[in-house]
């Protein structure tokens, strides 16, 4: 039999196959069961600072005594991140696989505070999900950056695994991720998923749109793992968005990923769609004469391949499609 065993930020894993943080990660008998199906760790759902302070500016709307507020934004904020902890020591408890807390925050203090706490109670990595959308057409591109090195470097002294959550939304990747391990990062997840927007023709109004990616959005999640595997080196990549399939777990990890994040899949098949993967994964190995993935791990990352060029073509310039022409 072949040997998926691999590590990721220095954690032991028994498989490649990562829970991304989501709802599936939320309650610990459904984690429980998607490590019974091969999973190698989870990332818990996300503690978002924003969801808390919506519910305090909730309660302080709702509540007649203006001099309650911080005593009421103090109480909410306590009793979350408390619930959060507690949730961290069940996994940590029950799970028997590395839990990776997840955290999104607003304030630059909160990065921290949450990030001490969420060590406290014994997570074994952070993943921190850092989302940005600037609206004001007097930003400085460069700040945004800096604002995501900052967080990391600050991080650092937590002395936990820092995993970055990346969007896609960003002009120079390779130069960010550097700058990222550079701050002190251990990994990347690419990508995150954005939450979409849609309008309803009907009503004429906005909406929420389609929560779950498209197998498709993988070709993405591919290009820029075999990119930032070959082009920095000393950080690793968590390969994420798409992975539905066996096929689409082992081309990332040809491409050089560490590891592959599943989220849509398991909420469409369930844990079969772990199960299924691995069994795909290992059978590949074996057709393929490969006893572990370290053997095939990169085999066609960016610096690994006779042509990287491959890589950056973007455009579909006649050159390139002639064969579909
Ligand atoms: C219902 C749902 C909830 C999610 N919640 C979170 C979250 O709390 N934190 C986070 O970082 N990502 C969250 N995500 C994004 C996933 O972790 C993942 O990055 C994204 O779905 C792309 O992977 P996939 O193609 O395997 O679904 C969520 C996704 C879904 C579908």
């Amino acid at each position: 039999m072949v040997d998926i065993r691999t590590s990721f930020v220095g954690l032991p894993l028994e498989s490649p196959v990562i829970v991304s943080s989501s709802g599936l990660t939320r309650s610990i008998d459904r984690a429980r069961s998607l490590v019974e199906a091969g999973a190698g760790a989870v990332v818990l759902k996300s503690l978002f600072e924003e969801q808390i302070l919506m519910h305090t500016g909730h309660l302080i709307a709702h509540n007649d005594y203006p001099e309650a507020e911080d005593y009421i934004s103090a109480y909410v904020r306590t009793e979350a991140v408390d619930t959060y902890l507690s949730y961290v020591r069940e996994a940590k408890e029950k799970l028997g696989v590395p839990v990776i807390a997840s955290i999104n925050c607003r304030g630059k203090e909160s990065w921290f505070e949450f990030a001490e706490q969420v060590r406290g109670a014994g997570a074994d990595a952070l993943e921190v999900n850092i989302m940005r959308l600037e609206t004001d057409l007097y930003f400085d591109p460069v700040a945004t950056e800096q604002t995501y090195i900052d967080i990391v470097q600050g991080l650092r002294g937590t002395g936990l695994p820092i995993i970055v959550k990346l969007s896609r939304q960003h002009t120079a990747l390779p130069a960010l991720v550097d700058k990222l391990r550079a701050s002190g990062a251990a990994a990347v997840t690419l990508f995150n998923r954005t939450y979409q927007i849609d309008i309803d023709l009907e009503r004429e109004q906005f909406v929420g749109g389609e929560v779950f990616s498209h197998q498709g959005d993988f070709t993405e999640t591919l290009r820029y793992t075999g990119l930032i595997v070959g082009l920095v080196p000393g950080v690793e990549v968590a390969a994420s968005t798409g992975i539905y399939t066996w096929q689409e777990l082992t081309k990332s990890l040809l491409a050089g990923a560490q590891v592959g994040q599943m989220c849509t899949a398991i909420y469409k098949q369930g844990a079969q769609a772990i199960r299924e993967s691995l069994r795909g994964l290992q059978m590949w190995m074996q057709e393929h004469g490969y006893e572990n993935i370290e053997e095939l791990r990169g085999r066609l990352s960016y610096s690994a391949v006779p042509d990287p060029t491959l890589f950056e073509r973007m455009q579909f310039m006649k050159y390139f499609s002639m064969r579909n022409n």
